[in-house]
């Protein structure tokens, strides 16, 4: 048979392959749940909740290009933690620096600019968790200072109440410092949404001993979600003892997920007996895990969220640290663990829409092997893919082979092809 004949026979058997699967969405699926109306952001980690920003970034700040590439990925939100109680006087009336004031406006207006919907919190409050008698008034006074300033701001900001309380920030006192911070925000901000989280670092089983006020529906519950620990917090350097997980991996077992699934479960329980909806504010796998394993959790975890009717949106943890989804320098992404959030990224339907590269790979320190990026364990999807894989295989065959051929006629041409080939661990954007 010709080349050309065997060409359009596949040609044929793709269509065919094609048509005759219908896509089906199950937990498992990492494809974009169609139903899914809610949230889906980013946290703009390690700038803002640092002592002073650039002090965890080693000097980069954040930019304008930071918001472009986050609305051009396909995110509606941006989570911004931010450390004001380094950036108040420490004594009543604990007044918050104007310029740092004007500093988080111009990120708030960035993301407005960028049709971002923002978080903004009160985040690494370290000394209301060790002494949190002391610091009620002024905690309480951060606030007072934060929703008059941003009294008049669209509806698309958010604000969340305090990042992860914990140590001794206790239930019963947490559960009455959160009543007296909303009943100071709702006095300028009555139709603004709010997000508050339980005790123990916004730990999923403690939102059981979350008390919010019966008369506000305008709440939504938030938690984080870092399960297993060993996996997602391994070779962390503020963890202690986190240099032993190292090689820990996810395999996407039937346990592993059944443990992700319990958890988030019981949140979801909650939020139906207490009719709430909820907000995964964080979430991800940190650098030093095996990037086919963070791409496979973080797949897991984002599309169970999507399949929750209580969802209101996610955040995942962070955008271009140690996390992060993208370098530091915002010249490339992490492309499996941008799928794994964004199956429909303009950015990753733009690579596969280029019939001469293969879809693009990442690597990074720990990866155990480049692998595509938003593939998925699930059999059905390994199906669904399956007329794409032979049409791309085909079309690869057919490029080598006309290749080879202009080669025996022009060795100079095809070593010029070889040297422009285009770096297919990243998408570059400079
Ligand atoms: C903390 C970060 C930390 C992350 C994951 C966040 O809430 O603020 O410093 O990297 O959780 O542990």
């Amino acid at each position: 048979m010709k080349l050309k004949n065997i060409f359009s026979f596949f040609i044929f058997v793709t269509i065919i392959f094609g048509v005759s699967l219908t896509p089906k969405s199950s937990l498992n699926d990492v494809s974009g749940d169609d139903s899914y109306s809610g949230l889906r952001g980013v946290n703009l980690g390690n700038f803002l909740e640092a002592p002073n920003e650039g002090d965890w970034t080693n000097g980069l700040l954040i930019k304008e290009k930071h918001f472009q590439r986050i609305a051009s990925a396909g995110f509606n939100l941006v989570r911004v933690p931010i450390r004001w109680n380094a950036h108040a006087m420490d004594i009543t009336p604990y007044t918050i620096d104007s310029s740092f004031f004007d500093r988080v406006d111009w990120v708030i207006d960035q993301s407005f600019a960028n049709n971002l919907s923002i978080i903004i919190n009160i985040h690494h409050y370290n000394e209301l968790m060790a002494d949190p008698e002391s610091h009620r008034g002024r905690f309480l006074e951060l606030w007072q200072q934060i929703s008059h300033h941003y009294q008049n701001y669209s509806h698309d900001l958010f604000f969340e109440v305090l990042n992860e309380p914990h140590d001794n920030l206790t239930n019963i006192l947490w559960n009455q410092y959160l009543q007296d911070a909303i009943d100071i925000i709702r006095v300028t901000n009555p139709d603004r949404t709010l997000i508050v989280g339980p005790t123990n670092w916004n730990n999923v089983w403690t939102l059981s001993d979350l008390v919010l006020p019966q008369n506000d529906s305008n709440i939504v519950a938030t938690f984080h979600f870092y399960s297993p620990f060993e996996f997602t917090h391994q070779g962390a350097e503020w963890v202690s003892g986190s240099n032993a997980w190292l090689g820990t991996n996810w395999t996407s077992s039937q346990a592993e997920k059944d443990g992700i699934d319990n958890e988030i479960d019981f949140a979801v329980n909650w939020a139906k007996t207490n009719n709430r909806s909820l907000f995964i504010g964080e979430f991800g796998a940190y650098q030093y895990g095996y990037m086919n394993g963070r791409i496979e959790w973080t797949a897991y975890v984002r599309a169970k969220a999507e399949s929750i009717p209580e969802m209101w949106g996610w955040a995942y943890w962070e955008f271009c640290s140690g996390f992060g989804i993208m370098d530091s320098s915002l010249s490339y992404w992490y492309t499996g663990l941008l799928g794994s959030l964004l199956p429909d990224s303009p950015l990753i339907k733009r690579d596969y829409s280029t019939s001469s590269s293969l879809p693009v790979l990442e690597s990074t320190p720990g990866s155990e092997s480049s692998s595509i990026s938003f593939t998925t364990t699930s059999e059905s999807t390994n199906l669904e893919i399956m007329p794409i894989l032979l049409l791309t295989s085909l079309i690869t065959v057919f490029y080598k082979k006309k290749q080879e051929k202009s080669k025996e006629l022009d060795t100079i041409t095809s070593k010029k092809n070889e040297k422009n080939k285009p770096n297919e661990n990243r998408i570059n954007l400079h």
